[in-house]
């Protein structure tokens, strides 16, 4: 493949090209930064919430929000264990024969009703029996499946489909800034264009490990306001 500024290539043997300048944001001190920037929020929040809920106002409608702070926590917090068992190599991964269209339509399933909020066209072409870890591969599609859903504009078209060898993921959403694909799949690194939208920035970095422990190799190709293209290597 030819190697285009918008386009950024992990092969599983090393990780990616990008590698090296990736170890700076991959970087340790980095990453505890991260982690607590990322839970120092939520935290400062419910602490506030809390002081509102104890003067025994609007005591329903603070605990409701203290209850999205806490969900949003949790899910950082599954998320981070979910990371650091991949890198510690716990993970073995367990191949066996799938229908990858079944596969799919479950995920989608799980995303059904921010698809009809959204109005999104989803079309599904897949005709394929791999032979895969299911848990993981089903971790890794969700993630991206659910990136190519919350990165669409209003009515917009989700393409899913195979060819050959390739499983392509397509949507037509606000895109990825050239100048932020190197570090897209680092540990809570979000791009410029995406503060609007909720995400802690953890989803690519699971993808990225789950593909290097299934040795499969992808690619993010993605332009600004036209839309991304995820291209996944599938046995
Ligand atoms: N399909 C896409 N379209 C546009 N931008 C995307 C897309 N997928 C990923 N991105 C960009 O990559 C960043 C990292 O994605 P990632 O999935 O890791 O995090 P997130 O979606 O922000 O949060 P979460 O941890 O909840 O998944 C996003 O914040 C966004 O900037
Ligand atoms: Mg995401």
């Amino acid at each position: 493949m030819v190697l285009k500024p918008d386009v950024i290539i992990f092969y599983p043997s090393n990780g990616g090209i990008f590698e090296e300048k990736q170890i700076l944001s991959d970087s340790k001190t980095f990453f505890v930064n991260a982690v607590a920037h990322e839970l120092f929020t939520p935290i400062t929040a419910l602490l506030g919430l809390l002081q509102i809920a104890k003067e025994g106002e609007y005591v329903q409608e603070t605990l409701g929000k203290m209850e999205k702070h806490l969900k949003r926590m949790q899910r950082i917090i599954e998320q981070l264990v979910l990371l650091s068992k991949l890198e510690q190599q716990e993970y073995i991964p367990e191949k066996v024969k799938i229908n990858l269209k079944i596969l799919i339509d479950e995920v989608i399933s799980e995303y059904d009703k921010k698809i009809k909020q959204k109005n999104l066209f989803v079309h599904i072409k897949v005709n394929k029996i791999i032979k895969t870890d299911t848990e993981a591969l089903k971790i890794a599609l969700a993630n991206l499946i659910s990136n190519a859903i919350k990165y669409s504009n209003q009515n917009g078209d989700i393409i899913i489909h195979a060819k050959k060898d390739t499983l392509i993921i397509e949507d037509k959403g606000v895109g990825i800034p050239e100048e932020d694909l190197k570090n897209i799949t680092a540990r809570f690194y979000r791009a410029s264009n995406a503060r609007t939208f909720s995400g802690s920035g953890l989803g690519l970095a699971i993808v990225k490990h789950i593909l290097r422990k299934l040795s499969l190799s992808w690619a993010i190709h993605s332009i600004v306001d036209k839309g991304t293209k995820i291209f996944l290597e599938i046995p």
